[in-house]
């Protein structure tokens, strides 16, 4: 037996590398017996508890009995963090904070979280201890989630999506058991939408199979589900020959196909449903963009009035991620192009805070109706 495997002192098992790295790691320089693992992890990680968050659980419950979704708002930075939780407050809003794999690289995780123990203080020290959620936004292995659970998310998404229907349900459900034990809350994903998403992009969307939800929200355990009918990731939603055009000229994107959502809420009643890619890339922000220096063409979006509708049924989540970079981008262009002398970046950085907490704002109170249900 090569002598470098580990055995534990109390049993003899040889440690696994994972069992190894972490005793060779403890502050306390002890042995770890193979069975204690989870009570070992416990104390080298950081609890979303300890933090001061919460998982998605009830929040999901309340949203789906009082018809209306929690908005799920991606972040990578201060500016972004500081309007999330500007708006929410004012608007009395619980929150999810959300993180895909890209913006937990560009951050770093020990800022996150940080950050996340920040928003809850922040929160309280606008005058409304808002519920806040900080959520892995389409984990794609579980080794990710588990990195995320242990430092402090109280929610995580894996998007096995694009595997074969076994390979997603095996996948999804080894993320629920490790989850469960922490009381992290796991979205799982069935159907394709089409777009780029972080890590993975799919160019045609494949529709959610409602006869498939059933079979796969018990065999997997999940907490939510995200669903495709028809939305779409980033500001390109659709191609120009997908939509028709109003008198004026405006593309108008296909409608949401709410035929398949009202029968997957037949077939798992009341159960949360997650809506991914559903910015509406407003015309007036990409109209800034391009008046500024940009070059955003054939920028669609999915209609307010549709999200509306969606949020008063079993939807009780819906992810926003492009309609904020348009905001941010709409108002350095416009400053900086106003103020061409202008170096400070908390004078550019500022007026797209303001921006971006305004459309948050607008997005609680007139399109998911999650205000005062904090
Ligand atoms: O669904 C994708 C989100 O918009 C995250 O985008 O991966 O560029 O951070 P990102
Ligand atoms: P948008 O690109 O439409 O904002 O979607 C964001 C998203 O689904 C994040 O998971
Ligand atoms: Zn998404």
């Amino acid at each position: 037996m090569p002598h470098c495997l580990q055995r534990c002192r109390k049993c003899s098992l040889v440690l696994s590398n994972e069992q190894r790295f972490k005793n060779f790691f403890s502050r306390f320089d002890v042995r770890i017996h193979v069975a204690s693992l989870k009570q070992f992890e416990e104390r080298i990680m950081t609890t979303y508890k300890e933090l001061g968050l919460v998982n998605s659980k009830e929040l999901f419950q309340k949203a789906v009995k009082g018809g209306y979704a929690i908005p799920a708002f991606n972040f990578n930075n201060l500016e972004q963090l500081q309007a999330i939780i500007g708006a929410c407050v004012e608007t009395k809003s619980p929150v999810i904070l959300q993180v895909s794999s890209g913006a937990r690289k560009y951050a770093n995780s020990t800022l996150l979280k940080h950050l996340a123990k920040g928003a809850v203080d922040y929160a309280k020290e606008l005058g409304c201890a808002i519920p806040i959620v900080l959520h892995l936004d389409h984990g794609d292995t579980f080794e990710l989630c588990k990195s995320c659970i242990e430092s402090g998310f109280s929610s995580v998404m894996i998007d096995g999506s694009h595997h074969p229907y076994d390979k997603n349900v095996e996948l999804t459900k080894q993320v629920v058991e490790y989850a469960h034990k922490y009381d992290v809350t796991v979205e799982g994903e069935l159907g394709v939408l089409a777009g780029i998403e972080d890590e993975v992009s799919s160019a045609v969307t494949h529709y959610t199979k409602p006869e498939e939800v059933e079979d796969f929200v018990k065999k997997t355990g999940v907490d939510s589900l995200a669903i495709s009918i028809g939305t779409s990731h980033g500001a390109n939603k659709f191609k120009p020959e997908q939509c028709t055009r109003s008198a004026d000229g405006v593309l108008l994107p296909p409608p949401l196909r709410f035929d398949i959502l009202e029968e997957v809420e037949k077939r798992i009643p009341g159960f949360p449903i997650v809506l991914h890619g559903a910015s509406s890339v407003p015309a007036e922000l990409v109209k800034i963009i391009n008046a500024n220096g940009g070059k955003l063409k054939d920028a669609v979006g999915i209609p307010e009035d549709q999200l509306r509708k969606a949020a008063k049924s079993a939807v009780c989540k819906v992810n926003i991620d492009s309609d904020g970079r348009l905001a941010m981008t709409a108002a350095i262009r416009k400053t900086l192009v106003d103020n061409p002398a202008e170096f400070d970046p908390r004078k550019y950085l500022g007026p797209a805070r303001d921006q971006l907490k305004a459309l948050y704002m607008h997005k609680v109170v007139n399109v998911l109706g999650s205000n005062n249900r904090a």
